[in-house]
């Protein structure tokens, strides 16, 4: 197959996490999303465990969405003293302001045949591919980490057992302007060369 390597090198620099704050508004047509999803299916996993698994939010969806991750919060909060109202609020109203959510879920594999971090690896993989197919097609989206992701109450909603995890949710909607520039540093400070 021939692929054109200076637009994949451009795709990959290109790619950029785009906030709820910078989208229109406008609904990401599903094809895309399930173009999404298939790329995410095609990321490496080491013994074929596919430990990725997908729970797809749009329209009404995200309203329950909404609803189940203010709650879980809420009840979790409470009980260990942590609670603040504007984080409940945040959670409440947010994800009204996505295209889409895809909650991301690492299965574990049955027999346990890998380490944690293998099938974390794995799933990770496959987020990249979600963010490089929705920049290919102008769309935006972030990974947040936060809210309930690391609460164990909140695995079962999302079809993920106690050996499972819960790794965090792709927010996507249609970017309202180009996308900005990113920065790293060099990777000349990150890599090591053994030639002889
Ligand atoms: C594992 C992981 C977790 C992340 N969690 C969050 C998060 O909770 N909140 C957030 O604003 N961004 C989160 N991000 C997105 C990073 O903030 C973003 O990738 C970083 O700012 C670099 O920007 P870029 O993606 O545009 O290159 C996460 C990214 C990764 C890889």
């Amino acid at each position: 197959m021939n692929f054109n390597a200076e637009e994949i090198n451009e795709l990959m620099r290109a790619r950029r996490s785009v906030y709820p704050k910078d989208y229109t508004g406008a609904v990401v047509p599903e094809y895309i999303i399930n173009q999404m999803l298939e790329n995410a299916n095609w990321a490496p996993t080491h013994k074929f465990t596919e430990p990725w698994r997908f729970t797809v939010f749009s329209g009404g969806g995200l309203t329950k969405l909404a609803a189940f991750q203010s709650e879980c919060y809420k009840q979790v909060t409470e009980a260990n003293g942590t609670f603040q109202q504007d984080r409940y609020v945040a959670l409440q109203t947010k994800p009204l302001e996505s295209s889409h959510i895809i909650a991301i879920g690492m299965k574990r594999d049955a027999a346990n045949r890998l380490p944690e971090w293998e099938e974390l690896g794995a799933v990770f993989c496959a987020v990249q591919n979600m963010y490089l197919t929705a920049t290919a097609y102008n769309v935006g989206c972030y990974l947040s980490t936060g809210g309930i992701t690391n609460f164990e109450a909140a695995r079962s909603f999302f079809g993920l057992g106690s050996n499972d995890k819960l790794c965090g949710f792709l927010h996507v909607g249609v970017p309202k302007d180009t996308l900005p520039p990113g920065k790293r540093k060099p990777v000349a400070d990150k890599v090591t060369w053994v030639n002889a």
